[in-house]
């Protein structure tokens, strides 16, 4: 049985926080923002609002597009580096929140690549037929762990949740191929202390490297050419890394999601904001190959190749 999307939803804190807010508190400039990542605003949520109050609301939001109830799913998924708590987890809350059936829930902790540990896993689950309906989603609340007087960091990020509802369907379609791996080696570059520490340039270079790897070998285990691909959804990191991504598959340039302008970097959540809203924008069409990737700390990195 093949595992596939069968509906988005995301949502994003109504507060904007521009890169002229910015430059009045650290010494930076929209101009410099712009051009070395692509980014033009970020959400940031409300000190009443945590990291299960956001991914309540994609998941609402997911369900409604998948023209389903909390109580058909068979699991819950949260990918998350930036919990209400330690423990218990987002996903056991959300469980609850929604009145989902007492089904199995767990957080995911795989920085910005979880969501693409989280669907790959949910697909596990889903092909050996031992669930049908899964809940994936990504959500971060960074600015509670960002150092708002360092500039490295802190314009790179925003608040939001993301989610999909993953599922069996016919196959032809749904996930064809993935890919998940981790280097423990670069955990230097980028973790969180009390708050975010980022080596930016090393993860550059590890990601401008992978991301487009990643991509590529997806499309090639199902013995089609990098030009097959109708839409990649990268992760919202760099405009630059995303950019490296899409030349290597030598696709055009309105065929990659580019969502980071106005959301910045919400790690686990960037894939799933993403295609929510261009899924919603009528970017992606039935049938289309799809490919997902995503990097981050720990170094982690994923991908898949799906026939929407
Ligand atoms: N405003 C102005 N100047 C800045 C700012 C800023 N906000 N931030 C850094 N600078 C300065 C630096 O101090 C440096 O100055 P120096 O040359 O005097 O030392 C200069 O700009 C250039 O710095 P570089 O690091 O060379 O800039 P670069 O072009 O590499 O861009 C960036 C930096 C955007 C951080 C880039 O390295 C990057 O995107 N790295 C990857 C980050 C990433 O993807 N992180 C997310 C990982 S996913 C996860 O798990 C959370």
């Amino acid at each position: 049985m093949n595992a596939g999307i069968l509906g988005v939803g995301h949502y994003a804190p109504e507060k904007v926080l521009t890169n002229q807010d910015l430059e009045k508190m650290v010494d930076t400039s929209d101009e410099w923002i712009r051009t070395r990542t692509g980014i033009e605003e970020r959400r940031i949520a409300s000190d009443d609002m945590d990291t299960s109050d956001m991914a309540y609301e994609a998941a609402k939001n997911a369900l409604e597009d998948a023209d389903m109830q909390a109580e058909d799913l068979d699991m819950i998924l949260v990918a998350t580096v930036t919990p209400d708590t330690p423990f218990p987890s987002v996903a056991t809350m959300l469980q609850h929140r929604l009145g989902a059936n007492k089904v199995a829930a767990m957080d995911v902790s795989a920085a910005c690549a979880g969501f693409m540990y989280g669907v790959i896993t949910a697909q596990q689950f889903i092909s050996n037929n031992a669930y049908k309906n899964i809940l994936v989603v990504g959500v971060e609340k960074l600015s509670k762990i960002t150092n708002w007087k360092d500039r490295n960091t802190c314009v790179l990020f925003g608040d939001g949740a993301g989610a999909a509802v993953i599922g069996p369907v016919s196959e032809d379609k749904g996930i064809l191929s993935s890919e998940l791996g981790s280097d423990g080696s670069g955990g230097e570059y980028l973790y969180q202390d009390d708050t975010l520490f980022m080596n930016g340039r090393e993860v550059f270079k590890f990601a401008v490297r992978q991301m487009p790897e990643s991509s590529v070998n997806v499309v090639k285990k199902i013995g089609l050419s990098e030009q097959d691909v109708d839409y990649l959804v990268p992760h919202q990191a760099n405009i630059r890394i995303m950019e490296a991504a899409r030349q290597r598959l030598g696709i055009s340039e309105d065929k990659m999601s580019t969502q980071i302008k106005r959301y910045g970097n919400t790690s686990s959540a960037s894939i799933p904001i993403a295609l929510s809203e261009d899924v919603k924008a009528g970017k992606i069409k039935d049938n289309d190959l799809v490919v997902l990737v995503g990097f981050g700390g720990g170094l982690t990195w994923g991908a898949v190749a799906l026939r929407w």
